[in-house]
């Protein structure tokens, strides 16, 4: 069942971790160039930020995309052999980074591995002309890792080492505004280590927790927990499959991206139907419920905003909380392996999930899955 623990306000005082917010994201591809353009034309981002051979880089290239406060890193090897080419031969296109956005990189590493974290890289501090950042890495779940970025010194557009990347195509946005929220799929088995680990390392805290009575279909049945930082500016559902009759959704994730990782990204807008209506007009391809969800949606989440005419053909569904109601979509994968997508959301009060859509999304999902023969 579901339980929803709302944050105590005396430990969101005392984090001894304080995170403002999502730095940015950083996908290892095979193709960064391609990939940045893909986000640019079909998400609306722009072109930030550009290192590789002509800024001094040997093995590497990224490309660095914006809108509103998202960054997303797009990062490929130059040539063969290389640590994150090994990365894309076993996993695919994916997240590599979540960098969390601190006051202070060299205290957040040390707490974090005094605290029981594996080091990816002890604090350090790189220069360019318009000042310094300071920057450490920690191992989180898979080959996963969170980089610390202190960034109160520097006035550059990204980080010391990229120079400026301007284009002459710039596709509008489409309104997307903040990471909401990035969610982890990892073994069976694991999910408590994990939540445990952000508890012990980071100091987070569980908010919410979904059993397989919640999150079950005719066929297969996850478990999730989800984990927040005191502001509630990082929040980390974790979620582990569970026994059913068929391969869960996150079965097919682990076996492709071969391990855990990050199944989808969560960005916010104050529009959906706007953005949703961009993106597909863009070729973004959603995943959809039958139309008779519509139906009885007015009976389930009550009087909203929105024509529901207008969140039917668009396919955006609806879930309400004691708080309010969000809406939201899920894109289908993203890449060539069936791994990671985006959801878009918009809170309107609400501060879960979308637990009352569980259950067709992912009886929406079991047709894709169906679909690729892997149920
Ligand atoms: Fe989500």
């Amino acid at each position: 069942m579901e339980t929803l623990t709302t944050p105590n306000e005396a430990t969101v005082d005392q984090d001894f971790m304080p995170i403002m917010g999502t730095d940015y994201t950083e996908f290892y591809v095979s193709n960064a160039k391609q990939a940045a353009h893909f986000y640019k034309s079909a998400f609306g981002f722009k072109s930030l930020a550009y290192a590789g051979l002509e800024t001094g880089l040997k093995d590497r290239q990224s490309y660095v995309v914006v809108q509103d406060k998202i960054r997303l890193v797009f990062t490929s090897p130059l040539h063969s052999g290389t640590e994150m080419g090994e990365h894309i031969d076993k996993h695919g296109d994916g997240v590599k980074v979540i960098a969390l956005w601190v006051e202070d990189a060299t205290y957040a590493y040390e707490e974090a591995v005094k605290r029981g974290a594996e080091s990816y890289f002890a604090p350090k501090t790189e220069k360019d002309a318009h000042g310094e950042v300071v920057r450490s890495g920690i191992y989180t779940y898979g080959e996963t890792v969170h980089i610390f970025v202190e960034r109160k010194n520097y006035e550059g557009a990204f980080l010391p080492g990229y120079r400026k990347w301007e284009s002459h195509y710039s596709p509008e946005p489409v309104g997307l505004k903040y990471v909401d929220h990035m969610v982890g799929n990892v073994e069976l088995g694991a999910m408590n280590k994990w939540v445990k680990w952000y508890e012990d390392v980071l100091g987070f805290k569980q908010i919410l927790s979904f059993d397989d009575k919640d999150i079950s279909t005719e066929y297969t049945a996850l478990m999730s927990k989800v984990m927040s930082n005191g502001n509630g500016r990082i929040k980390f559902p974790i979620n582990e499959p569970a026994a059913g009759l068929k391969k869960s959704q996150i079965d097919e994730y682990i076996d492709f991206y071969e391990g855990a990782g990050v199944q989808h990204v969560a960005v916010a807008t104050d529009d959906i139907v706007h953005t949703v209506t961009e993106l597909r007009n863009r070729g973004i391809e959603f995943i959809t419920v039958p139309t008779t969800y519509y139906d009885v949606l007015e009976e389930r989440v009550g009087k909203i905003d929105e024509p529901i005419d207008k969140l039917k053909d668009l396919g955006i569904l609806v879930d309400r909380d004691d708080e309010g109601y969000l809406l939201q979509i899920f894109t289908k994968t993203l890449q060539a392996r069936p791994t990671m997508f985006f959801e878009i959301i918009q809170r309107k009060g609400a501060t879960s999930f979308g637990k009352g859509n569980f259950k067709a999304l992912f009886e929406a999902i079991e047709r894709e899955q169906e679909l690729r023969g892997t149920l």
